[in-house]
C-alpha cells in the first residue's frame, strides 16, 4: 500500500546525517531538532502552539485531557473511522456517541452530529479521514451554539486546506500522527497537538509532560508522551517535502479516477466543497456487491488493497454498548460493504499505475 524504501532513498544521503548528528549530540529527548521541528510546523500549519507528543493516540488522549471533562461527559464522533478516536474517549471515562458519516465523503455527517447532541455533550471529534476535512464550516457553528470543544483529528489529513486554513487549525485543537506510513511520517512512532489557545496549550505542555508546570511539582495526572530528537530530526527533513508529497498523491488519485470514469460500479473519491484532499488513502466504493471479490483479484496479480474499515465502530466487541440502533448508521453499513482503498504513496510511478487500473478495468470487463 505504500513505498517507504523509495522515499526512504530519495533523502537518504540527508536524513542519515541528520540522524547521526542526533547520535553525535546525544540529546536523544527533547534536543534541539525536536524544538527546531515545533518551530517549523507551526509556521507550517500558520498555529501558535505546536506541541509533539508520542504518537496519534496520545495527542487524542492528552487533547481530551486537557480540556477538563468530567466521566460521563459525552463526546461525539464518527462510528467509521480508525479506533483510536474512539478508543481515548472511553478509555478515559468519557461517554462516547457515535455517529454515521456523509456517504460520499466518508466525515461525519453533520445531521446526524446535530441530533446526537445531549445536555451532556462536551466535545466533538471530527475525524478528517482519507485526507479531507470534515465539513468544518457547519462544525464549528453546531459547537458555537452548543458551547462545545472541537478536537479535528488531522491524522490522515496533514498539510490539507479549508478554506485557506490548515487542517487542525480551525477547532480547539488539532491533532497528528507521524506514524510512518502517514503524509508526513517519520521512521518510528510520533504526534502532535495544534492550539492557538495559550492557555490549553499550557495545560497540554503539562499534561504531556507528567503534569509538571514546574520541575517536580505534579499539578494534576499526566503521561509521558514525548516526540524523540531522531524523530524530530527525520519530520525535519521530511516537512518541506510535505507539499509536494501531498502533490504526488494528488496526481496519483487523477490519474486513477480517470482510469476509473467509465465503470459504472465504481464510485472514485468525492471531494467536499470547501477543503483540499491530501490522498492519504486513494478509496472507491464497489456498488455491485463484489467488492470481495475484486481485492481477491487484485490480490491475485500482486496488488495489494485494503480494506479501512471492515467493521463499524459501534459494532466492535470493545464499543458496542447495544444503545446503536442499526437504522441511525445507513452510510456506514453500506460503506464498510462497499470501500477498497489502493495502493497510495509519493512513489507511484506511471507504470504502476497503468498496471493496477488495468487490473481493476479487466475485473469490470473494460
Ligand atoms: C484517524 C486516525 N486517528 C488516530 C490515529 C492514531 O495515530 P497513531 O497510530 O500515531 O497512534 C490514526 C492512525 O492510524 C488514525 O488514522
Amino acid at each position: 500500500m505504500v513505498d517507504l524504501q523509495s522515499q526512504y532513498q530519495k533523502i537518504k544521503d540527508d536524513v542519515d546525517a541528520a540522524i547521526l548528528n542526533v547520535l553525535d549530540s546525544a540529546a536523544f529527548v527533547n534536543g534541539p531538532e525536536v524544538k527546531q521541528f515545533e518551530t517549523e510546523l507551526q509556521e507550517y500549519l500558520n498555529v501558535k502552539h505546536v506541541i509533539p507528543c508520542g504518537n496519534g493516540t496520545d495527542a487524542l488522549q492528552i487533547a481530551l485531557m486537557a480540556l477538563g471533562l468530567e466521566p460521563g461527559d459525552e463526546v461525539i464522533t464518527a462510528d467509521f473511522t480508525f479506533a483510536a478516536t474512539v478508543e481515548v474517549i472511553d478509555l478515559l471515562k468519557l461517554s462516547s456517541i457515535l455517529v454515521d458519516v456523509d456517504y460520499d465523503t466518508f466525515t461525519v455527517d453533520t445531521d446526524k452530529l446535530k441530533a446526537a447532541i445531549t445536555p451532556k455533550t462536551k466535545a466533538i471529534i471530527p475525524v478528517h479521514l482519507f485526507g479531507q476535512c470534515s465539513n468544518m464550516d457547519e462544525i464549528m457553528a453546531i459547537a458555537k451554539e452548543h458551547n462545545l470543544y472541537v478536537i479535528e483529528d488531522t491524522a490522515q489529513a496533514i498539510g490539507a486546506d479549508y478554506k485557506g486554513k490548515k487542517a487542525g487549525t480551525i477547532g480547539d485543537i488539532g491533532c497528528t500522527s507521524f506514524f510512518p506510513s502517514k503524509n508526513l511520517g517519520c521512521y518510528g512512532d510520533g504526534g502532535a497537538i495544534f492550539t492557538n489557545d495559550d492557555d490549553i496549550a499550557h495545560r497540554l505542555r503539562g499534561i504531556v509532560n507528567h503534569g509538571m508546570y514546574k520541575r517536580y511539582y505534579h499539578d494534576e495526572v499526566g503521561v509521558n508522551s514525548r516526540l524523540d530528537s531522531v524523530q524530530a530530526a527525520v519530520l525535519r527533513r521530511k516537512l518541506p517535502l510535505l507539499n509536494d508529497y501531498n502533490a504526488a498523491r494528488n496526481a496519483a488519485a487523477a490519474a486513477y479516477t480517470e482510469a476509473f470514469e467509465d465503470i459504472d460500479e465504481l464510485l472514485t473519491p468525492v471531494k467536499g466543497d470547501d477543503t483540499t484532499h491530501v490522498f492519504h488513502q486513494y478509496t472507491l466504493r464497489v456498488t455491485n456487491g463484489k467488492r470481495n471479490e475484486l481485492q481477491a483479484f487484485l490480490t491475485g496479480k500482486d496488488i495489494p488493497a485494503m480494506i479501512y474499515y471492515p467493521v463499524p465502530l459501534r459494532k466492535q466487541k470493545a464499543y458496542d454498548n447495544g444503545h446503536y440502533n442499526d437504522a441511525d448508521f445507513p452510510n456506514t453499513n453500506k460503506l464498510v460493504e462497499e470501500v477498497m482503498s489502493l495502493p497510495m504513496h509519493t512513489e507511484l510511478d506511471d507504470e504502476q499505475l497503468t498496471y493496477i487500473t488495468s487490473a481493476v478495468r479487466e475485473f469490470f470487463g473494460k
